[in-house]
C-alpha cells in the first residue's frame, strides 16, 4: 500500500511532455492484483448479468463518439492563464486516472486470456474503452502544448497491491463516482453554456455511459461472491471503501476548488451532489451504504478538506522536513479521528432496503 515517488530527471523527458504530478495520497493510483485469485473466482451467481454484460461491451455504442470535430480546430488563446492552468490540472489528473484503468484492465485480460476467455474479453473491451478515454483527454493536453508521456508513466509510476476483493469495490465505486462526476458536470454545463470554454465537456454525455456499464460489470462481479456482501466482513469493507473514496473525492475537488469555480459550479455544492447520488447508486450493489444525510457527516467531510489544506501550506512553507512533519501532526491526527467518527456513523442496510422493494 505504500507508494514511492517517482519523477523523471529533466534529460528523460520530451520537449512539451509535462512530468507526472507529484504523487500523493489524493493522485490517481495504479493498481495490480493476485491474477490466479481473479481467474479462479466463481462467478456463476451472476453468470447470466455478466453474459449481458458482455454483450452490450461487444456492441461498442461510443464506437464514433471519442472524435475531435471542428469544435477543437480553434485557437485557445483566449482562455486565461488562470482557467488554463486549473484545466491542465484537470486534463492530467483525469488522462492519469483513465490510463491506470486502462494498465489494469488490460493485464487482467491478458492473465485471464488461457483461463477464463469471457472475462478475458471483457477486461480487453473495458481496456479498449479506458484508452479511449486517456487518449482523448491526452489530445486535448496537446491543444495546450503539453501531453502526458504515458509510457514513461507505465514504467516509472508506483503500483499499488490490492487484494481482488479490494479491487472489486473500489473499482467499482471509482467507476461509478466517475460516472456521476462527469454527468453533473454535463448537465451544469448544459444549462450554463457560457461557462464551457473548451469542447471536450460537450463530450461527457455519452463518455460516463461507458463508466456506468463499467461500473455495472463490477457490480456483477461483487454480487457473484457472497463473502463480499452477504457476510459481517463484507459490511465492513463496503463501509470502509465507501468511506474512503468519499473522503478522497472531497479533499480532492475542494484542493481544486478553483477548477469547478471556473466552470460557475460551486465545489461544495458539487462534492456533495456527486457523494450523494454515489451513495444512492451503491445501494443496489453494497450491502451497507453511508448516513451521508447525518448532521456530522458532510461536516466531518469538510474539516479534513480544511486540515488538508492546511497541511499543503505547511508543505510549500520554508523549514526543514522533519519540523513540517511535527505541524503535520496534530492535523493528520484530527483527519484520522474524524475518519474513525464517520465509520462510526449507524449505516443504512441495503440488503433490508433491497428485500423491501422486492
Ligand atoms: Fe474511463
Ligand atoms: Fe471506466
Amino acid at each position: 500500500m505504500t507508494s514511492t515517488v517517482t519523477k523523471p530527471t529533466i534529460e528523460e523527458l520530451k520537449p512539451g511532455v509535462k512530468a507526472p504530478a507529484k504523487e500523493t495520497l489524493l493522485t490517481p493510483r495504479f493498481y495490480i492484483t493476485d491474477f490466479d485469485a481473479v481467474a479462479n473466482m466463481d462467478l456463476s451467481l451472476q453468470e447470466e448479468e455478466i453474459e449481458t454484460m458482455l454483450n452490450e461491451m461487444r456492441a461498442d455504442y461510443n464506437r464514433d463518439h471519442f472524435v475531435r470535430d471542428e469544435e477543437f480546430e480553434q485557437s485557445w488563446d483566449h482562455i486565461d492563464e488562470e482557467t488554463r492552468a486549473h484545466f491542465i490540472d484537470f486534463l492530467e489528473r483525469s488522462c492519469t486516472s483513465e490510463f491506470s484503468g486502462f494498465l489494469l484492465f488490460k493485464e487482467l485480460s491478458r492473465k485471464l486470456k488461457d483461463r477464463n476467455p469471457p472475462l478475458a474479453e471483457m477486461f480487453h473491451l473495458m481496456a479498449r474503452d479506458e484508452a479511449r478515454h486517456a487518449g482523448f483527454l491526452n489530445k486535448a493536453m496537446g491543444d495546450f502544448n503539453i501531453t502526458l508521456d504515458l509510457g514513461y508513466l507505465t514504467k516509472n509510476r508506483s503500483y499499488t497491491f490490492f487484494k481482488p476483493e479490494w479491487i472489486i469495490y473500489a473499482v467499482y465505486l471509482s467507476e461509478k463516482i466517475g460516472y456521476w462526476r462527469y454527468i453533473t458536470v454535463f448537465h451544469h454545463l448544459e444549462k450554463h453554456p457560457e461557462h464551457r470554454y473548451y469542447p471536450l465537456f460537450k463530450k461527457f454525455d455519452s463518455w460516463c455511459q461507458d463508466e456506468n456499464r463499467h461500473g455495472d460489470i463490477f457490480k456483477a462481479l461483487l454480487r457473484s461472491q457472497e463473502g463480499m456482501w452477504k457476510t459481517l466482513k463484507g459490511r465492513l469493507w463496503s463501509r470502509f471503501f465507501l468511506l474512503s473514496v468519499f473522503v478522497t473525492h472531497t479533499l480532492t475537488v475542494l484542493e481544486r476548488g478553483d477548477f469547478y469555480r471556473s466552470l460557475g459550479m460551486d465545489p461544495v455544492e458539487f462534492d456533495k451532489e456527486v457523494i450523494r447520488q454515489t451513495n444512492n447508486t451503491s445501494a443496489r450493489t453494497f450491502p451497507e451504504i453511508l448516513n451521508v444525510e447525518h448532521p456530522e457527516f458532510f461536516k466531518r467531510l469538510h474539516r479534513c478538506a480544511e486540515r488538508n489544506a492546511k497541511m499543503a501550506e505547511i508543505d510549500k512553507s520554508k523549514g526543514p522536513k522533519w519540523l513540517k512533519s511535527l505541524r503535520k501532526l496534530p492535523l493528520a491526527a484530527g483527519t484520522f479521528s474524524d475518519f474513525v467518527r464517520l465509520y462510526l456513523i449507524k449505516p443504512i442496510d441495503a440488503e433490508a432496503m433491497r428485500s423491501q422493494v422486492c
